[in-house]
This record gives structure tokens, sequence and C-alpha cells, in this order.
């Protein structure tokens, strides 16, 4: 366990945490606190959290209102240090952060480390980012003009957040907010709370000033429309489900908020005739099982070229029917459970009825017993002969499902890929540079891979996706700036000589 300056009382069971606000770690206003269970085991409590309202909000962002005055006016290069300095703190707590990680959200213990450590390089990144140009010098019509642009913070950014990333993603949202002078008010996903507290006690202890930083827990419910609808807050950078991303479309339209959004995919990994089958079966499988098939760029579609259709299928059947799947802090579990009680129920139902409605459901898909039934497990499931237009073609479960799309080619495969409302994240495995091309120009999605799998994301390229999947705002690298900052045109005369 990590020393918590965050901790506001002993509790015998489990640790209270609290919220961080202009500075301090404190209990919500009205000392409402929600419980975190293990999505692995319900007996397992990992800690119990503020349960914000109203009050506490308004605290966070008038915090984060005050402190803009004065970040917004400090150097991108002592930005940077506040981000390298919390990267170091972090690293050095990588094997505990990564285990409560895991605890919390049901991943496997290496996906808890691995994830851990991205936030480190993520942090790492964002302060090199800090330090790069910010505008542009341009020529002026006059000759003794100086005339060029900055890049300006916006004000105080909302930043909200899933469970399925709980450090990654806030880390690449925070990161660039702060690198970039803005100050944030943090609201993570209810169900990963701890994880967001280890981030936020990182960059607190590496001494951000009072007020840059706050982090608010809570329900959606609660926390999410006060926080959003507040005139202060400017901007609100948003990853998660599509129903909620239509609701901030609205809200953040209707003010005048600036809005970044990072929703759902029904990503394809199309395998023709003449891949290597045995490499396109290790990728697909980790494209769409990993982290229990809950990314948004999970593979949940292989599109196979009907010539290799049956052989792909059956070697997919095998592999997915042997994942170990359990309790993810065991070094040999490889699926853990999904994230809740009502997700796993959600996802076995979803899975029986899209067998009702005519797919063949070939290996997984039911709810585990013994030890495991006091968890949200669900076996990873295959399902062959998917219909494109059927609902499990066509929408997110967020879950370990896979469905093979037999077809006749590139063409009907592109065409079967793109026929979704989704375009996040796509694969192509074959040998044949032609048609790599071909799938990398006509593909519609924001992230496109040839010859791996749909999910990853290095912190130095743009992230996100193309129609229903975000806002046609990217994410990470040079991306980040732009959302994250405005443009400042500046034209600079010498005063007239004197006479
Ligand atoms: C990844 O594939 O490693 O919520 C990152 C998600 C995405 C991030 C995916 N926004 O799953």
């Amino acid at each position: 366990m990590v020393a918590s300056p965050s901790r506001t009382e002993t509790a015998a069971a489990a640790e209270t945490y609290g919220n961080y606000i202009a500075g301090e770690w404190r209990p919500a206003a009205s000392g409402a606190t929600m419980e975190n269970r293990s999505p692995a085991d319900r007996d397992e409590l990992v800690g119990h959290f503020a349960a914000s309202g109203r009050e506490d909000v308004e605290a966070a962002i008038a915090a984060a209102d005050e402190a803009f005055r004065t970040w917004r006016l400090t150097s991108p290069i002592a930005r940077a240090n506040f981000l390298h300095k919390a990267a170091n703190i972090l690293e050095a707590r990588i094997p505990d952060v990564g285990r409560e990680l895991t605890r919390e959200e049901g991943k496997t213990l290496k996906e808890g480390i691995g994830e851990t450590t991205r936030a480190v390089q993520i942090l790492r990144y964002f302060a090199g980012e800090a330090q790069q140009p910010s505008g542009e010098h341009y020529p002026s019509a006059n000759p003794q003009t100086l005339l060029y642009t900055v890049r300006e913070p916006l004000g105080v950014v909302a930043i909200i957040t899933p469970w399925n990333f709980p450090i990654a993603i806030p880390a690449w949202k925070i990161a660039p907010a702060l690198a970039f002078g803005n100050t944030v008010v943090f609201k993570p996903a209810s169900l990963t709370p701890l994880t967001a507290v280890r981030l936020v006690e990182a960059l607190a202890e590496a001494g951000l000033p009072a007020g840059v930083l706050n982090l608010v827990t809570g329900s959606a419910a609660e926390v999410g429309d006060l926080l959003t609808n507040d005139p202060r807050v400017v901007a609100i950078s948003f990853t998660g489900s599509n129903a909620v991303g239509a609701e901030l479309r609205q809200t953040a339209a209707k003010r005048g908020a600036k809005l970044q959004l990072e929703l759902g995919g029904k990503n394809p990994a199309i395998v023709l005739a003449d891949a290597d089958l045995d490499h396109a079966l290790g990728q697909v499988v980790a494209g769409a099982m990993m982290s229990t098939g809950q990314k948004c760029t999970a593979t949940s579609r292989a599109i196979v070229d009907r010539r290799i259709a049956d052989r792909f299928t059956d070697m997919l059947a095998e592999r997915i029917g042997s994942l170990k799947v359990g309790n993810p802090l065991q070094a040999d579990v490889q699926i853990g459970p999904l994230i809740d009680e009502p997700a796993a129920e959600r996802v076995a139902s979803e899975v029986a009825a899209a067998s009702q409605a005519g797919a063949s459901l070939l290996v997984g898909g039911d709810r585990l017993g013994g030890d495991l039934g006091r968890g949200a497990f669900v076996a990873p499931a295959l399902l062959g002969e998917v219909a494109a237009d059927s609902r499990l073609g066509q929408e997110e479960l967020f879950g370990p499902v896979l469905g093979v799309i037999p077809v006749d080619g590139l063409d009907e495969a592109i065409a079967v890929a793109n026929g979704v409302r989704f375009g996040l994240s796509a694969s192509l495995f074959t040998r044949d540079l032609g048609r790599a091309l071909a799938f990398a120009q006509q593909i519609e999605a924001g992230v496109v891979h040839v010859n791996s799998e749909t999910a990853g994301a290095e912190p130095q390229v743009p992230f996100g996706g193309m129609k229903g999947s975000s806002s046609y705002s990217r994410e990470q690298g040079k991306a980040a700036r732009d959302f994250f900052t405005q443009s400042k045109t500046v034209y600079i005369d010498p005063p007239p000589a004197q006479a």
C-alpha cells in the first residue's frame, strides 16, 4: 500500500479517501462516502471514497478558477518540471499502483502494471511537449511589424474519464491540460476512484500549486452535470459511452464550451487469405480479449475471407476456449472479470441473444461459477456466421466477445468494416502491400493497423476516431495542444519615431 495523504480516516476493513480540492485532501462536504469493491470478488472492499455533491464541485471549480490566474502565466518549462517530478514519483510506485489498479478494475496484473508504466511515459512525453514551440512567426505587409501567433491556455477544464483505463486516460488528458497552462477539475469513473487518487497524489506531491488540479469523486449523476454546466468550465474532455457523449454535445453546444469526445468502437480486424494466420490469430485474440474486451479499441468483428474462414474460426475457437480466466492478481491468469455485475449480466445476455438471432455460439458466453461466482466473470466468447447487419455485428458490447463475419475478398471486407456508425480503429492482416495501401486509404477509422491488433495507442501520435467514435478532435501527440489551447495572433509595431 502506498502511504497516502489522501486518507481521511482508517476503517477496519478498508481506507477512506477524500477529494483533492484547493491543494487539500478532504472528505465530501456532506460527509457521504461510496464503497468500491473488487470486480473479481464482491467480498473484497477496495476502499471508501468521497460521494461528492454540489458543494464539492463548486469548491473545486472555484479553486481551479482562482489558480488559473497565476498558473496560466507560469513558464511551460516550470510546468514540464512538475510533470517530470510526478512521473518519477509514480514510477517508483508502479508495482503498488499497478496492483491496486488490477484489484479495482479487474484487468490482469501484467496489464495493471503495464498501464501504470504507460501513465509514467505519458507524463514524461507531455513534459517534453510543453517545451516545444507554441506558435508561428509570420511575415507582415508592414516590414516593421512583428507578427506572430501564440497558443494560450483555455482556462478551467473538466476531465471526465472511464474506468477501463483508469490511469492512462486521465494521464493523457491531465498532463497536456496542465502542460499548456490550464487548470483542471478531474472527475474519474465512480468504479475506479483509487487509481485516480494515486495519479493525483503523484502530481500533488510533485508540488503543483493549490487549485491547479482538483479531484472530485462521486457518481456521474451527482457530479457530472454540475461540472459540465458551470460557465467557468470552458472545456470538457470526455472518454466514455456514446449515450453520455450525445448529452455532452448538447451541453457544450448550448453554452459554447470546447468539447472533446472519445466514444465507442466496433473495431474490425480483416483477415485476408494470404495472411500469416498464426500471427493474425495472436493479434486478433489479443485485440478482442485483453482487458476482458473492455477497450474502446478492442476488436469485436473478425472479418475473414471465406476461403480461410472455417480454418481461422477453428483456430480462434481453440485459442479463445483455452484462455485462462480467473483472479487477475494471479500470474497465470489471462482474462479477468468484467467491471461489475451488471456488465457481466449484460454481456452474457447479449451473447445468448446473438446466438438466438442466428449466429453460432462456438465457445464461451456463460457466467462462471465456483469461486469465480463472487466476481463478474464471463467466459470469453466466439460467435461464427455473424450477420454484418445484426445487433452483434453493429453494436459495441464492451466485453470479451468476438464475432466472425465471412466475406468474399477485400472490397466486401472494407464495405462491411465501414458499415457501422463507429470508426475508431481497424486492422488488416495480409502480406500484400497493394491491399494494405488500399485498406489504409479506404477504411473509415481514426487509427489504422496493418498486421497488428486494433488496440494500443502510443503517446506521441494523435489518437481518436471517425464518425460516431469521436468529435473530430484528437488526443495525445501534437494534437493535444490543439484541444487544450487556443490561438492568439499578435501584431507589434514600433511606436512612431519621436521628432
Ligand atoms: C488502447 O487501446 O490502449 O477507452 C487505448 C478506450 C480508449 C483507449 C484505448 N479510449 O478504450
